[in-house]
C-alpha cells in the first residue's frame, strides 16, 4: 500500500470487531514506530501492548466515560515516555514530539495491515500507571486501541472523516500569516 493510500485510509473508527493480535503483529507495529526520526536518534518512545483478555478487562476501569467503544479493542497500546529520554533544548522538550512521530508511523503501518487504530487521551493516568505497574516518573501520553473495523456495527462518527481545517489555516509560505492564529471552527 502506498503511504498516500494509508494516510487516506486511516480513520479513528469506534465500531470494532475482534482480531487476533499475535507476536508478529506486535513486532511489526513496534518496528514501524522504531524507524521514526528522533532528536539525536534518542528513540524516547516505549509501548506496552495490553493483549490478554484478563488485562484488557482490568484496563476498562481506566477508560473515561464516552470512550466505552474501546472495550471492544483486541489490544490496547499504552504509549509512554519520559522527558530525560530525549533532547531538552532550553524550554523545548522533544520526547512527546518524537513519540508522536513514532506513533504516526505505527498507525499507518497498522492501516496497511488491515487493522483499525484509535488513539485516546480520555483515560486515567493514575489508574493506568497502577494497573500496568508503570513507575511514577513516566508520562502515559496516550492509549491506542487496536482492532478490526466492524462490518456490522454502526457507530455515529465512523461514517465520514471529521472535517479538516482549510489549508489556508494550516500553513503559510515564506512568512507567518495572520490566518495561522485565526481561531477557526472545524
Ligand atoms: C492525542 C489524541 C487524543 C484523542 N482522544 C480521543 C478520545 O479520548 N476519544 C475519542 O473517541 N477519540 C479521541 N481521539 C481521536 C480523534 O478524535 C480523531 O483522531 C479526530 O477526530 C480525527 O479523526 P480521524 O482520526 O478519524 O481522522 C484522539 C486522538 C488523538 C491523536
Amino acid at each position: 500500500m502506498k503511504v498516500e493510500k494509508a494516510i487516506e485510509k486511516r480513520r479513528s473508527y469506534r465500531a470494532l470487531e475482534p482480531v487476533e493480535i499475535n507476536d508478529e503483529i506486535i513486532r511489526e507495529l513496534a518496528k514501524a514506530a522504531s524507524f521514526a526520526p528522533s532528536c539525536y536518534n534518542n528513540q524516547p518512545w516505549k509501548f506496552i501492548f495490553i493483549r490478554s483478555s484478563e488485562k484488557l478487562d482490568v484496563v476498562r476501569d481506566a477508560i473515561s466515560k464516552g470512550n466505552e467503544w474501546m472495550f471492544d479493542s483486541s489490544c490496547i497500546i499504552a504509549v509512554i515516555s519520559k522527558k530525560d529520554l530525549d533532547c531538552v533544548i532550553r524550554d523545548r522538550y522533544y520526547y512527546q514530539f518524537d513519540t508522536g512521530l513514532a506513533v504516526g508511523q505505527m498507525l499507518l503501518r497498522a492501516t496497511e495491515m488491515g487493522l483499525a487504530t484509535h488513539a485516546i487521551a480520555g483515560f486515567s493516568v493514575r489508574k493506568i500507571k497502577k494497573m500496568l505497574s508503570i513507575p511514577e516518573e513516566w508520562d502515559v501520553i496516550a492509549l491506542i486501541s487496536v482492532g478490526k473495523k466492524s462490518r456490522k456495527k454502526k457507530v455515529i462518527g465512523d461514517e465520514s472523516r471529521p472535517e479538516r481545517l482549510k489549508m489556508q489555516y494550516v500553513f503559510s509560505i515564506d512568512e507567518y500569516s495572520k490566518k495561522l492564529s485565526k481561531k477557526v471552527k472545524h
